[in-house]
């Protein structure tokens, strides 16, 4: 039984890509594995197949039926916004608790490894008062945070490392995933996290690319 959390310095940038490679490359290996995206907004549950839920779903070959959705993502909301927001146009709270205690039960029960996605970036509130940081801290698991190698994501991923010591979260890796037609280098971003984030390992991620070194990274 292990988890970890996946989160990132916002949204779109990579996420679901990188724990769906995780799970195939656990699934190749023929290791335990799955996953969760507890909180998912933009559901559309006319057609889930190309929603986090259902990508994760088709990476552990598991069918998109409602049992499995429930299962995986409890908490869905239609509107493409954060959490509160979209949650507060159905008239609804998320229960941080409940939330909480869910993840709690799933880790608890999983005999593999357990990949949680979080949802947009570090500090999205998920209510009038707590944010994914506050969901890390109550799991207290190990997290890997996806960045990019965009123009300004230097600043971003530094910033999303600072928050999370803060609050003592353990970051075991971190991805630097390719951004589609950055003029920054793949190169120098590794080189200057590197400088900045001494001793956290950083497992780059070409466009395409596989997610090997991660997974020899995190996966015990
Ligand atoms: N390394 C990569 N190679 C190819 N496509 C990628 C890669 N990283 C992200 N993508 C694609 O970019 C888009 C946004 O990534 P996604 O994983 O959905 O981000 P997030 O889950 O953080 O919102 C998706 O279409 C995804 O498949
Ligand atoms: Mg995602």
């Amino acid at each position: 039984m292990s988890a970890i959390f996946i989160t990132a310095t916002g949204t779109d940038i990579g996420k679901t890509y990188v724990v769906t490679s995780l799970i195939r490359h656990c699934r190749t290996a023929g290791l335990q594995v799955d996953a969760l995206k507890p909180l998912a907004t933009g559901f559309d549950p006319t057609s889930p197949a190309m929603s986090d839920t259902g990508l994760l779903l088709a990476a552990l070959g598991r069918p998109l039926q409602s049992a499995d959705i429930n299962g995986i993502s409890p908490w869905r909301y239609s509107a493409p916004l954060s959490p509160d927001m979209a949650a507060r146009k159905e008239g609804k709270v998320v229960d941080f608790g409940a939330l909480v205690d869910f993840c709690r039960r799933s880790i608890a029960a999983c005999p593999g490894t357990l990949l949680i996605e979080g949802i947009g970036g570090v500090m999205v509130p998920l209510d009038e008062k707590y944010t994914v940081l506050d969901w890390m801290a109550a799991l207290n698991i190990p997290v890997v945070l996806v960045t990019g190698s965009y123009l300004g994501s230097l600043s971003h991923t530094l910033t999303a490392l600072d928050a999370m010591r803060s609050r003592a979260i353990a970051v075991t890796a971190v991805v630097l995933n390719e951004t589609v037609g950055s003029t920054v280098s793949m190169a120098d971003t590794e080189a200057t996290l590197g400088r900045f984030a001494a001793t956290i390992p950083i497992a780059p991620l070409p466009r395409g690319g596989s997610v090997t070194r991660l997974a020899s990274l995190i996966l015990k």
